[in-house]
C-alpha cells in the first residue's frame, strides 16, 4: 500500500471542550501526518453540501445544525493506508460500540457529537478534501 490521503474533520463537540490537541496527538501517535489543517465556522450550504449523501436519512437536519453549531477543525491527513487506519482509530460510528482506546470511545458525547467524522473511501477521500482545501494548502 502507498502513501495515500484522507479527510478529517474535528466536529464541534470536541472545539467546544477543548480537546481538538487531544485528537491530534492520537491521529499522530497512529503514525498518520497532520498534512493540512484550518479552524473554520462551517457555513449552512457547506455542511448541507458536504452531508448530500446523508440528504434523505432523519438525523440529516440536526447534524447540519449540530455540524454549524460551533467551530471544526479541517484536516487532511497522510499515510500508509491512511483512509482505513484513520477509521481504526477513529472507532464506530456510535461511540456505544466504538472500540477501547479510539478516539469515538474516548472522546465522543453521542451518535451525532462524535467527536470526528473520516472518509469511508479512498474515492471519497479525493472529493471531500477538495470540498476544503486547495493543493497548495496542503504540505507533506
Ligand atoms: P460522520 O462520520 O460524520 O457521518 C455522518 C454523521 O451523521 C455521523 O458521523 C454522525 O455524526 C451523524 N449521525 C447522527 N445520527 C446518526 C445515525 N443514526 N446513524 C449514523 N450517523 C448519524
Amino acid at each position: 500500500m502507498s502513501i495515500q490521503r484522507t479527510f478529517s474533520i474535528i466536529k464541534p463537540d470536541a472545539t467546544r471542550r477543548n480537546i481538538t490537541g487531544a485528537i491530534n496527538a492520537k491521529i499522530e501517535a497512529s503514525g498518520l501526518r497532520i498534512v493540512a489543517q484550518k479552524r473554520i465556522l462551517m457555513s449552512e450550504k457547506q455542511a448541507k453540501d458536504f452531508y448530500a449523501i446523508h440528504a434523505e436519512r432523519p438525523f440529516y437536519s440536526d447534524l447540519v445544525s449540530f455540524m454549524t453549531s460551533g467551530p471544526v477543525i479541517v484536516q487532511v491527513l497522510e499515510g500508509e493506508n491512511a483512509v482505513l487506519l484513520y477509521r481504526e482509530i477513529m472507532g464506530a460510528t456510535n461511540p456505544s460500540e466504538a472500540a477501547e482506546g479510539t478516539i469515538r470511545k474516548e472522546y465522543a458525547e453521542s451518535i451525532e457529537a462524535n467527536s470526528v467524522h473520516g472518509s469511508d473511501s479512498y474515492e471519497n477521500a479525493v472529493a471531500e478534501i477538495a470540498h476544503f482545501f486547495i493543493d497548495s494548502e496542503i504540505v507533506s
